[in-house]
């Protein structure tokens, strides 16, 4: 007989939603908004699938009352968007453009009336071009202009959006789109990505001092994407260098430096002279700040093998500047059971991770996961009925995995299932479908799926059961 357990969650925990402006909202051209590193990275031939570009996406922009209206019959208690930052800065510079910022007022303003609270993300990605063509992130000074948006940012929405994240993932941002340049900007440029990572950095310290100067009782962190690397040949002594490195490249250079004014240090030296003059006097001091709360973005756990012959240095397989050699592809036992877009279905490893970050970083206090969620493709059926019964179960799975974690002592506050709708995925376009609610891009008709379903049920009883 099937034991049935339930899992609850504390009392006031905050259940949401995730989203970002690129991938949900379209009307790219509309209203003087500016073009994005991604709307000229999308129609770049070559770089994303099929072509696909967020021109239309999900046309967010005009349906928001009835994405509202969704999130409302879903019971959700929170929603985290992104601002596209050339919305309200057309060229990344001091210029405002007033409709942007009137778009945001609409939105935010109908959050509130449907009871939902606004979580702002103020940079997931659309970086203004015009800033990319002068160095974009890799240039010291794109970290002084965005603690200027995010303070006109906080002194236009401030009265009403309590919640801040800075800048989404920026180890994406910085590796992924300067290193290896499967993301926009697409560059590939290992001197250009550290200093990405540290720019990004720079930019979290300033940007949360500006909101701070607008408005104290302003709650800001970061939110990060981080991954348990799982040392799969423990005797393996050369590995443990590997997975360190492969650990602080990811998961600690921004934790330790918004959290205590530091950077890995075997990270500093295998960086080598690709840090040279890049970290001014001083700008440790600027990046360490009071984060109120860390985001951590959390999909699948990572594996690290011993290298095989044909296995090449990570520098030969042009992604990071390290001359270290390890398998990383996923292991054997994981075929037939990946996601839609490969990745495997690791629940316990959120347990675990959290888990570590209490241990590692005891003096953070809130974690809220702003992200976690599966693409699985499923369509709906003759009857109309999304049965994505593998989402639904990757999402109990994870929610159990957070639960214990919880009752350990872990200070999870927030759960954003990742993501509303089926959207822009990336450099995937439209291929993988992440949204708890099925979009049909040709008619733009929202469908709640079987996971979406079960998502409110456990908003409602504030409880999985396994
Ligand atoms: C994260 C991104 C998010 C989404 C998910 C699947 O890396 O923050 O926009 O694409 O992956």
């Amino acid at each position: 007989m099937a034991v049935t357990m339930e899992h609850s969650f504390p009392d006031d925990f905050l259940w949401g939603t995730a989203t970002a402006s690129y991938q949900i909202e379209g009307s790219t051209t509309v209203d003087g908004r500016g073009v994005s590193i991604w709307d000229t990275f999308s129609k770049t031939p070559g770089k994303v699938k099929n072509g696909d570009t967020g021109d239309i996406a999900c046309d967010h922009f005009n349906r928001f009352p009835e994405d509202i209206a969704l999130m409302h019959e879903l019971g959700v208690k929170a929603y985290r968007f992104s601002i596209a930052w050339p919305r309200l800065f057309p060229a990344g510079n001091g210029v405002r453009e007033e409709r942007g910022f009137a778009f945001y007022e609409r939105l935010i303003n109908a959050l509130i009336a449907a009871g939902i609270e606004p979580m702002v993300t103020l940079y997931h990605w659309d970086l203004p071009q015009a800033l990319e063509d002068n160095g974009g992130w890799s240039n010291r000074s794109t970290a002084f202009a965005f603690a200027d948006y995010a303070k006109a940012c906080a002194e236009a929405f401030g009265d009403r959006v309590k919640n801040w994240i800075t800048i989404n993932e920026p180890w994406c941002v910085s590796w992924l789109g300067y290193s290896i340049g499967v993301h926009a900007p697409g560059r590939k440029d290992y001197r250009a990505a550290v200093a990405a990572a540290h720019h990004t950095s720079l930019a979290h310290g300033l940007a949360t001092r500006a909101i701070k100067s607008i408005d104290q009782s302003a709650k800001v962190g970061i939110t990060v994407n981080m991954t348990n690397y799982i040392n799969e040949n423990q005797e393996d002594e050369s590995l443990k260098q590997v997975v360190d490195l492969l650990d602080g490249n990811l998961n600690r250079w921004w934790i330790d430096g918004v959290q205590c004014g530091k950077y890995p240090e075997t990270l500093l030296e295998a960086y080598g002279d690709l840090v040279d003059g890049l970290i001014h006097e001083g700008d440790m001091d600027l990046v360490k700040c009071t984060n109120e709360f860390l985001g951590v973005n959390f999909y699948s756990d990572s594996f690290v093998r011993s290298a095989r012959p044909e296995d090449k240095t990570f520098r030969e397989g042009s992604y990071l500047p390290l001359d270290v050699r390890a398998n990383t592809s996923i292991p054997e036992r994981f075929s037939g059971k990946l996601t839609d877009i490969g990745w495997p279905v690791t629940p316990h490893g959120l347990k675990d991770l959290v888990l570590r970050i209490h241990r590692d970083w005891p003096e953070i206090r809130a974690i809220n996961i702003t992200e976690n969620g599966c693409a699985i493709n499923d369509e709906p059926d003759a009857s109309g009925v999304v049965n994505d019964e593998r989402r639904v179960s990757y999402l109990k799975s994870h929610l159990v995995a957070l639960s214990e974690a919880i009752e350990l002592g872990a200070p999870v506050k927030a759960y954003f299932a990742w993501s509303l709708l089926d959207n822009y995925e990336w450099a995937e376009g439209y291929s993988q479908r992440f949204g708890i609610v099925h979009v049909d891009y040709k008619t733009q008709k929202r469908t709640i799926k079987a996971s979406g379903l079960e998502f409110k049920k456990i908003v409602a009883a504030n409880s999985v059961i396994e």
